[in-house]
């Protein structure tokens, strides 16, 4: 549903992206993965329009969404969240799931007219907290609400990028869980980018690893941690992953 090839994408001379793909079906799990400075954060912004690709192309069930503005694309139905969290910390929690909603409504009619800011509240376990100021909340409270606020523009994909980074094990567990309940309602493709590699092999059927601006390998996970390119970015004798910060 969602095809993603040959994105390239300097900024001045750093060329973050050098050809990089991906692709994901309605209903799939998929990591998209690689060191830090890899470019999956700018190959993330390139899907959902956050900045424009210099080269690639980008379809959502056979349309093209390069070059369309954040707005457009996220009315044909793609959804992200940031390594940063974007939310309203003096908003509650319903306000901030609401205002989602609101805007989605309006962006896209046809798709979130159906959703309510309390089913959305009750699926993500934020009803019993939707008067707190979000603020105020844990924070891994604060990234059920952020995807739950994505999850307000009825999406066909759902990018998620970290949103793991941060949560203790709890909170990691209830994560995958709330991953599985969306891909299992069959019509949504979820890209996980992550660092915790062990939440990342349990949640995810196939695998996208990047290395400077670069797809270098995907499959299911079993092939994919059997390439001996991502050996070497992971677990060889030069290990670049492990020399700029530790895999959570
Ligand atoms: N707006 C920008 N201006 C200049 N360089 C940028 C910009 N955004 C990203 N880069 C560079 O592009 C490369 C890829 O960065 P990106 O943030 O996509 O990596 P990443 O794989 O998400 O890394 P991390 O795991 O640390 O989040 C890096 O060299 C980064 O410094
Ligand atoms: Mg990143």
């Amino acid at each position: 549903m969602l095809s993603v090839s040959g994105i390239h994408k300097s900024f001045g001379g750093v060329l973050a992206l050098a050809g990089a793909s991906l692709d994901c079906a309605a209903s799939e799990v998929v990591g998209l993965i690689g060191p830090n400075g890899a470019g999956k954060s700018t190959l993330v912004n390139a899907i959902s329009g956050f900045l424009v690709p210099d080269q690639g192309m980008i379809t959502l069930g056979g349309q093209p969404l390069q070059g369309r503005s954040p707005q457009e694309i996220s009315a044909a139905g793609v959804a992200r969240t940031f390594q940063n969290l974007r939310i309203f910390p003096d908003l509650t929690v319903r306000q901030n799931v609401e205002v989602a909603l609101l805007r989605a409504r309006r962006l896209n009619p046809d798709r979130a007219a159906s959703l309510r800011t309390d089913d959305l509240l009750e699926t993500f376990g934020l009803a019993s907290r939707a008067r707190e100021t979000a603020g105020s909340l844990p924070y891994g409270t604060r990234r059920w609400m952020e995807i739950a606020r994505a999850m307000a523009t009825a999406p066909r994909i759902l990018l998620l990028d970290e949103p793991a980074a941060g949560l203790n094990d709890e909170e990691t567990e209830r994560l995958h869980q709330v991953i599985t309940l969306i891909r299992d309602r069959g019509d949504v493709g979820v890209v996980v980018i992550d660092h915790d590699l062990a939440f990342i092999n349990n949640v995810c059927s196939r695998l996208f690893v990047m290395d400077q601006g670069r797809l270098i390998a995907s499959g299911v996970p079993a092939d994919v941690w059997r390439d001996p390119q991502v050996i070497e970015v992971y677990v060889g004798p030069g290990n670049r992953a492990d020399t700029t910060e530790p895999i959570r």
